[in-house]
This record gives C-alpha cells, sequence and structure tokens, in this order.
C-alpha cells in the first residue's frame, strides 16, 4: 500500500463545461474568476437558473409544490428567492422563507442574498438562526434554520406570515427536513395559497413530487406538485482519485494538501474528514509546516471549521486571505453542502463520513465512521466550481466510488426518534405513529422513542405530553435524557452544577491532545489534576470550576486547555441559566456534595447504562451490547468501574462510550424503576 497518495484523473470528468467562453485549464499563472469583476447583477444573469427564471415562476402559479434539481452551484439556494420576490409573491406583505439544514448555510446564504440585492442584512433579506435573529418587519427573504421554522409552527401552526417556504438540501434528508416535510404537506391541505419548493440533488426527486402531490383523482391534469431540472453549472470541475487505497486518511489529505501547495497554482484548498479530532489533528499538522514556508513564497494558513464553532468563528473561513496567503480549510461534513467560499480551488474528499446510527434493540445512538455516498461525494466537490474551475482529489480509487451508495439513508430511519416525537406531541401530533413521513421510519423506532419518552416522564400512559415534564422538555434544545436532568437539578439542589456539566458537553472539544512527544506527556499531567474517578462529566465539572477563577488564555495552555471551547461553554451556560429562569428552573448549588450530582446525571441519563460483564467488557443493561471506553475517557487508564452512564456511543473498530459517570446500580431502581426491574439488574 502507498503511503503518499498518487492521483489520476478520471476517465470521465464528472462535469462537463457548459460554456464555450471558459478555458478548462487555463494556462496562466494565476486561476483566476473571469467575472469576478463583472457587477453582480451580471453575475446573476450567468448562472444556469436564470434562463429558468420565468418557467419557475409560471410552474409556481400551476402547481402547489416545486421540486427544483439543479446541479451545485447553479443558483437553486440564492436566486430561486429573489426570482419570487421579483414575481410579486410578496406583495402583500407576506415573506418567504428558506429552510436550511445549517447555521452556516442561513447566515451566510442571507449575507450573500443582501449584498446581490444591495440592501442591509436584517432587513429586506435576512437571517434567523438560534440565539441570533437578524430580521426585521421589513424583511421579504428570510434565511432559517430548520429548527426555528419547527419553533415558529408552535406559535402559527398554519405558517400565515409566509406565502412561500423553500426547503432547500432535501437531499441531506435530516430529521427535521423530514419533519417538516411531513408537517408542510399537512398545511398544504388547509392553506391553498401557500407554495412549496423543494431544492434537492437529483436523488429522490419523484418520490418528493409524489408525497406533496395532494390530488387524489387518478387524472394528472389535477395534479398539486412538479418536478423542474435546471440543467447545468457554471464552472467545471476535475475529479482526480488515487490509484491505490490510501492507509491513513487524515495523514493523506495533509500530504495532498501540502503537495497542491507546492506544485499548483494560487487559489484556497477545502478539505472534508469526519470528525473534531481528525481536523484539530490535520490543521496541527499544517500548522508546523506553515511555519517551515521560505520568506517570499506563498504562505500557508490552516483553518478548522466544525460544526460546535461559534458561528463568528465558523465564518472565518470566508473571509478572504491575504494576497501572499493560500488559505486550507479543514473540515467535516459542515461544509459539504449549500456554501460558496469564494476562493475555493481545491477540493481534498478523504471519503468518510461520521453519522449518527440507532439501533433500537439496545437503544443505542452511536456514530459511526462510514464511506461517503456518491450523492455526498458530488456534494463536497461541488464546493468548488463556482466562482471559478476547479479540481477534486478523490483520497479513493475509482473503483471504490464506482460501489458507493447513491445516497446516505435519510436520518429519520436510522435515529433516536425520542427528540422528534417530543417536537411532534408538542406541534399536536398526538399519533406520531400515523404521521405522514416521507420515508416512514422503522416501528421499532417510534415505539422506542415512545417508550423512552414515557420512562422519562415527558408523556402519559396516553401517549399525551405532560404538563409541565414534557412541555418543558419539548422547549429545550438538549437531547431529552440531558433536558430531564437539567430539569430535576433544581429539585435536588444542585442546578449550578449541571448546568455547567450540560454546558460542557455542548463543546466537545475542551482538552488539546497533542499528537506524540513531550506535549502529549505534559498534556496527560496536566490533564490529570482535574480528573476523577467518578467520571469524565464530573471531571469536566472540575475543568470549569479551575477555569472560572482564572480565565486566561495563558493559564488554559499550560492546563492544555482549549480556550476557546471553555469561553464558548461559558457562554452556553449563561444562555442555559436564562432559559432555567424562563422554565421556573431554580438556580442552585450543592456545595460539592458530589453524590448528590451524580443521582441526578442518572436521573435523566439512566436509560444510557452499562456494566462491567466478566468478560471485562461491558454491556448495555438493555441488549447486551458490548462496549469499552473511548481512549479519551479519564476512566480509561483508572480501575473498570462495575456500572457506568455514557453520553455518547462511538463506533469504530469497537463500539466505544465516551463522556461517562460512573454510578451505584441501585440509583437505577431508585430512580428509574419502570425502566429498571430489579431481575434485569439481578445477573451482575
Ligand atoms: N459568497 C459568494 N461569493 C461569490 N459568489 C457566490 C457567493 N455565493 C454564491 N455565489 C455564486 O452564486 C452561485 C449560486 O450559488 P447558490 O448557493 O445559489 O447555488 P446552489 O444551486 O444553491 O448550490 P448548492 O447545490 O451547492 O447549494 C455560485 O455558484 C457562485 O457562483
Ligand atoms: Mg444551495
Amino acid at each position: 500500500m502507498n503511503t503518499k497518495p498518487v492521483f489520476s484523473k478520471s476517465r470521465n470528468s464528472m462535469w462537463q463545461e457548459d460554456k464555450s467562453d471558459i478555458e478548462a485549464h487555463s494556462s496562466t499563472q494565476f486561476v483566476y474568476n473571469a467575472h469576478h469583476s463583472l457587477a453582480l447583477d451580471m453575475q446573476r444573469k450567468r448562472l444556469p437558473t436564470f434562463k429558468y427564471k420565468s418557467h419557475i415562476i409560471y410552474l409556481l402559479e400551476k402547481y402547489q409544490t416545486l421540486v427544483l434539481i439543479g446541479e451545485t452551484g447553479c443558483g437553486k439556494s440564492t436566486q430561486l428567492p429573489q426570482y419570487l420576490l421579483e414575481a410579486g409573491w410578496c406583495a402583500d406583505g407576506k415573506m418567504i422563507g428558506i429552510t436550511e439544514p445549517r447555521r452556516v448555510a442561513a447566515t451566510s446564504l442571507a449575507n450573500r442574498v443582501a449584498d446581490e440585492r444591495s440592501c442591509i442584512l436584517g432587513t429586506e433579506v435576512g437571517y434567523s438562526i438560534r440565539f441570533d435573529n437578524y430580521t426585521d418587519e421589513t424583511t421579504k427573504i428570510k434565511y432559517m434554520t430548520e429548527g426555528i421554522l419547527l419553533r415558529e409552527l408552535m406559535s402559527d401552526p398554519l405558517l400565515t406570515s409566509y406565502s412561500v417556504i423553500v426547503i432547500d438540501e432535501v437531499h441531506e434528508r435530516t430529521l427535521l427536513t423530514d419533519i417538516i416535510m411531513g408537517l408542510l404537506k399537512k398545511i398544504i391541505r388547509k392553506r391553498k395559497s401557500l407554495r412549496i419548493v423543494v431544492c434537492s440533488a437529483t436523488v429522490d426527486a419523484e418520490q418528493l413530487r409524489d408525497f406533496f402531490n395532494i390530488n387524489a383523482t387518478k387524472d394528472s391534469t389535477k395534479d398539486t406538485a412538479v418536478i423542474l431540472s435546471v440543467e447545468g453549472r457554471l464552472y467545471p470541475v476535475d475529479i482526480f482519485f488515487v490509484k491505490e487505497p490510501v492507509a491513513n486518511y487524515v495523514t493523506s489529505v495533509v500530504e495532498t494538501a501540502l503537495k497542491i501547495h507546492e506544485n499548483e497554482e494560487p487559489g484556497d484548498i477545502l478539505t472534508f474528514l469526519t470528525g473534531l479530532d481528525e481536523v484539530d489533528q490535520a490543521v496541527s499538522l499544517l500548522s508546523e509546516h506553515a511555519k517551515l514556508v521560505k520568506e517570499g513564497k506563498l504562505k500557508l494558513l490552516p483553518l478548522a471549521m466544525y460544526g460546535s464553532l461559534p458561528n463568528s468563528e465558523q465564518l472565518k473561513v470566508f473571509w478572504r486571505a491575504a494576497k501572499d496567503t493560500r488559505k486550507v480549510i479543514v473540515a467535516t461534513n459542515i461544509a459539504e453542502t449549500s456554501i460558496t467560499i469564494p476562493n475555493i480551488v481545491y477540493v481534498i474528499d478523504c471519503g468518510f463520513v461520521k453519522i449518527p446510527w440507532y439501533e433500537a434493540e439496545t437503544q443505542t445512538n452511536s456514530l459511526v465512521i462510514v464511506p461517503v455516498s456518491k450523492a455526498s461525494a458530488d456534494q463536497r466537490a461541488g464546493r468548488a466550481g463556482r466562482v471559478r474551475t476547479g479540481r477534486t482529489y478523490r483520497l479513493y480509487t475509482e473503483e471504490v466510488y464506482s460501489e458507493l451508495f447513491d445516497a446516505t439513508p435519510p436520518e429519520m430511519q436510522r435515529s433516536d426518534l425520542a427528540p422528534a416525537i417530543l417536537q411532534l406531541k408538542a406541534l399536536g401530533i398526538d399519533n406520531v405513529l400515523r404521521f405522514n413521513f416521507p420515508s416512514a421510519p422503522p416501528s421499532k423506532n417510534l415505539l422506542t422513542g415512545l417508550e423512552l419518552l414515557y420512562a422519562l416522564g415527558a408523556i402519559d400512559s396516553n401517549g399525551e405530553l405532560t404538563t409541565p415534564l414534557g412541555m418543558t422538555m419539548a422547549e429545550m434544545p438538549l437531547e431529552p435524557v440531558l433536558a430531564k436532568s437539567l430539569i430535576v437539578s433544581g429539585e435536588m439542589g444542585c442546578s449550578e452544577e449541571l448546568s455547567t456539566i450540560l454546558a460542557m458537553l455542548q463543546v466537545q472539544n475542551v482538552f488539546i491532545r497533542p499528537v506524540g512527544g513531550q506535549a502529549a506527556i505534559k498534556a496527560r499531567v496536566a490533564h490529570r489534576n482535574f480528573e476523577v474517578e467518578e467520571g469524565d462529566l464530573l471531571t469536566l465539572l472540575n475543568v470549569y470550576t479551575a477555569y472560572d477563577k482564572n480565565k486566561t488564555p495563558s493559564w488554559c495552555q499550560k492546563q492544555f486547555l482549549n480556550h476557546k471551547a471553555l469561553r464558548r461553554a461559558t457562554e452556553i451556560r449563561t444562555q442555559m441559566h436564562s432559559m432555567m429562569k424562563r422554565l421556573d428552573i431554580q438556580l442552585v448549588s450543592c456545595n460539592g456534595n458530589v453524590q448528590q450530582i451524580l443521582k441526578c446525571i442518572t436521573a435523566g441519563l439512566f436509560p444510557k447504562a452499562a456494566y462491567l460483564h466478566y468478560t471485562g467488557v461491558y454491556k448495555t443493561i438493555r441488549g447486551n451490547r458490548d462496549l469499552y471506553i473511548h481512549p479519551n475517557s479519564c476512566l480509561y487508564t483508572l480501575q473498570q468501574p462495575q456500572w457506568l452512564l455514557f453520553c455518547e456511543v462511538l463506533q469504530t473498530n469497537k463500539t466505544y462510550v465516551k463522556d461517562i459517570t460512573v454510578i451505584q446500580p441501585e440509583w437505577l431502581l431508585e430512580l428509574a424503576p419502570h425502566f429498571y426491574e430489579k431481575t434485569s439488574l439481578d445477573p451482575i
């Protein structure tokens, strides 16, 4: 096996040029956007969607739902809402709403469209994401995350302030996309004036059209949904595959980026890896090399991009680098769809993605690293070729590509459904088993979701949301098990501590773990000062408490802690406190009563319990799934506890559990007698 990736150009380069005036391989020294200086208005007119403008408007007059299919970068997200505005769809004071699966898409698209319309962001064009609303009473085009639309549905079930809802990036098939599609299908029956546009890559177009077609007759002239395919893309992207499989995709990504930096023309690089740890590792390797770049040569600026970064940090990747600098953005699949990072010329795709996978038998939601689907690989490649020609380097062979699945299965079919059920119940959907989902989830997943919510006390034996517990849980932007812990922490007298722990769990990358060398040893020693045998959650509490007394970047550096992450945890904690105040959860401290904190964690996390089997492996109490303590857990090197709770499961070569808390088994009986009978706890 080759350690250094060697590429060959794909025989059938995926995208062909559709414009005669662009040279695919300009032989000039610089890769440049020939149209960069064109006025934004001219740039808009060059986009493939422009030719379809009047057709789109005509179809929306005639049909209630339009399924719009088009290649990456053709103008779906930025142009369509403007065409609708220009055609008068906001004439009566109503808005065009566009939902995006990710915050960064909502904010960056709104920014771009505001620029194109020469308006101040937050006026005619605005966005709304959690904790951040840039709209006013004049807003006509509103980009938002799916979660925001769901919340608006709670107060305005027929979405009367909108004339058109555009559901963007439907091919991602997130849990929320599917829920929103199900709800919109109900609404269009009641509000005939509402129009829906579903934007997707080519996968599943017909299925989506059939889902939204509410014509009950056999007469196809009465169909209410139609498909429109937009042909063409702006600039070509050449695809290269490795000739032989690579041994380690993280180091291969770094090597490929460095090779491009040395040999290829200027232009920024966007690379895809699966998760935070890999991104951090690649960024630190690239930073080492960046220091070695000689005076006078093109500099290298590595930047990380992942979901748990605060929005302002995520937006940094859009900033233009200095003329003498090449940006290398190392991203998770957060950067896979929607976004245009203007100067990207090269894309490096590791070929894998980390996705949640739910197993109803053991009620465990794992993160698994799997090969990307063809649709994902095409989306990744499609981040190039948007403002100039591009190149994509795939760290897998062409043969492997041809065997990839066409699309990743919808999240709805592989997820823990408890959070979704809770949302639907709060929206007044009583019988979730009969709810019309675009792709029905496995019924056992629905049933275990209902069972979990019942065990947590969020729904009663009739399946109805309880008040105030269930209602409060539905209002919290937290996983139900964590929401439950936080709610009871007020009564149990440890809500100060619980809110700190939960805020720390939201930021993930608190510890800096250098790879190898003296630094790695020093970090281990520093981290040990915070570690306790009660597990990772209490360790996080210790870290925060110590940080709260010091708070300086230099203190964090000495302790090998991530200052930005801790600052973010502080912000989240403050937001959590105002949410708790609104929800009447009192803020109290237990003043170091560790057992009380552990019991409070158990009161919510009890479904995620495991015990040490005599074979030395952990097993879930329900379903007997084998589990191992993750090497990053503070318990990895300590004496194995008999009983534990975990927050996260990560599936790689083994099934690892992370964010662990050590508990006593009798607490499970005391705090969740309905979930665990004594017999199920006995054999151990
Ligand atoms: N921030 C930006 N800077 C420069 N050009 C941009 C920017 N945003 C969009 N564009 C231009 O507008 C085009 C259309 O972008 P848009 O996001 O509407 O495409 P899309 O069809 O939604 O793509 P995708 O399927 O990848 O979401 C891009 O290809 C690019 O040429
Ligand atoms: Mg788009």
